[in-house]
């Protein structure tokens, strides 16, 4: 297969290295792709949000499946554009992406549907959400509808944060709920329509700073699988919040397509649904990938044509962890233009690949160019032995711009110590 990759991330440097190293592929475009990315597959300068310049390059280059990584070309109907073209693409339509574009929609979706997940309001204007307010307990969270780069969720620990969060946002679809209480979980399942399978849990670490404190961030590092979902879990996950999910898709005549990315919160009465995404995550997709055996390309193509089931997806019992080295300043200002260097004596490490996010070449030498720089990925017997590698991993790079938690994976590292 000629496969195109959308995307530009540390998640797709991931998927890129595992699509490349598929039997199925034969060769691998990526659009734009980063420095990371280039080691395997050619990168074209095409804007992956504009449903006819990807369209125009996939027949250009006789396409046969585009897997898209991010949101953002899923909600602005990328996929809508080849599937009309008749091209496979690996992610779903515009109008099954707002799972993960509106908030509001998958809130009405699960009450509908009986899917556990956190009591609601939604609102439009900053004094519905204010008078709304009275009708939740403290702590509440406070989440803009629309896509936000993780940074649309308030998460109130007393009423006058709340009151802050509200009056700070402009007039607006918002949603307000009940806080959940419980360890959160990420469940990754995949999805052609009406048949939905598990493929792969992971835990990420969202806030900025040790033991989970500071600003929310796009996640700071992961580990999979998360033996905190256990296989009982899972299955009632799948049972309660994934499969009616899909089926409520498909019976509105709006069939999901491709990786649907569960956000749990695993509370006293079970598995409740936090958020949907409708791509892999990042870094858990970096944690992923090194697990995938098998042919990964013909998995994901299965699942773009409709024949989930024909190609069993395969993870090794391995762990992984991936530990994210960003830019000082993130994430709210990061320095840009820091010097990269000892990334080779990094991969040189048994078990370790150090995926790319925010880089460029800047005069043939390699300079961070975004918040989150590098994913820094090993495998291991245990997650005791992953952590120790990826930590020798982060300490073998030089990035004096840079900064990244010492902690991850401390909540299980903690459970089996
Ligand atoms: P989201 O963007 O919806 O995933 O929210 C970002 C983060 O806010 C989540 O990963 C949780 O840590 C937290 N969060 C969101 N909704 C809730 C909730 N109802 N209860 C507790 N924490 C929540
Ligand atoms: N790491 C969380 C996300 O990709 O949304």
């Amino acid at each position: 297969m000629n496969i195109l990759l959308l995307g530009s991330g540390g998640r797709e440097d991931a998927l890129a290295w595992r699509l490349a190293q598929s039997p199925s592929c034969a060769r691998l475009i990526a659009a734009p792709g980063n420095p990371g990315i280039l080691r395997w597959a050619e990168c074209v300068a095409v804007d992956p949000c504009d449903p006819a310049a990807v369209v125009d390059l996939a027949k250009a280059e006789a396409i046969d499946l585009v897997v898209v990584g991010p949101e953002a070309p899923l909600v602005a109907g990328v996929g809508d554009a080849l599937r009309a073209a008749g091209i496979a693409v690996f992610g779903p339509n515009a109008d099954a992406a707002r799972l993960e574009g509106s908030k509001g929609f998958t809130k009405d979706l699960c009450a509908a549907n009986d899917i556990p997940t956190a009591a609601y309001v939604r609102v439009d204007t900053v004094g519905d959400a204010l008078a709304a307010l009275d009708r939740f307990a403290i702590p509440v969270v406070i989440k803009a509808d629309g896509l936000a780069a993780g940074k649309g969720v308030t998460v109130a620990l007393t009423r006058a944060e709340a009151v802050d969060a509200i009056t700070r946002a402009s007039d607006g679809p918002m949603v307000i709920e009940e806080f959940l209480e419980g360890e959160e979980a990420s469940l990754f399942a995949l999805v052609d329509g009406a048949r939905t399978i598990a493929f792969a849990s992971a835990q990420d670490h969202k806030r900025v700073g040790e033991g989970d404190t500071g600003p929310n961030t796009g996640g700071m590092g992961a580990y999979s699988p998360a033996p905190v979902l256990t296989p009982e879990l899972e299955a009632q996950a799948m049972r309660e919040i994934v499969e009616p999910t899909a089926r409520a898709m498909a019976e509105a005549g709006t069939p999901f397509c491709g990786v649907l990315f569960a956000g749990l919160m695993l509370t006293r009465d079970g598995p409740s649904l936090i958020e949907y995404n409708v791509r892999f995550g990042d870094p858990e997709c970096e944690a992923i990938m090194p697990r995938v055996d098998g042919d990964f390309a013909a998995l994901l193509h299965s699942v773009a044509t409709g024949r989930l089931g024909e190609v069993p997806p395969k993870l090794s019992d391995e762990t992984t962890m991936t530990v994210v080295v960003a830019a000082k300043g993130y994430p709210a200002t990061p320095a840009a233009g820091g010097t990269i260097g000892g990334l080779d004596h990094a991969e040189a490490l048994v078990g370790v690949t150090v995926f790319q996010a925010g880089t460029k070449l800047s005069d043939g030498a390699l300079v961070a160019s975004g918040g989150r720089v590098l994913a820094v990925t090993a495998k291991g017997r245990s997650l005791g032995e992953a952590r120790t590698r990826a930590y020798a991993a982060v300490d073998a790079i030089d990035f004096a711009d840079g900064f990244h938690r010492r902690d991850i994976g401390w909540r299980e590292l903690e459970r089996i110590s």
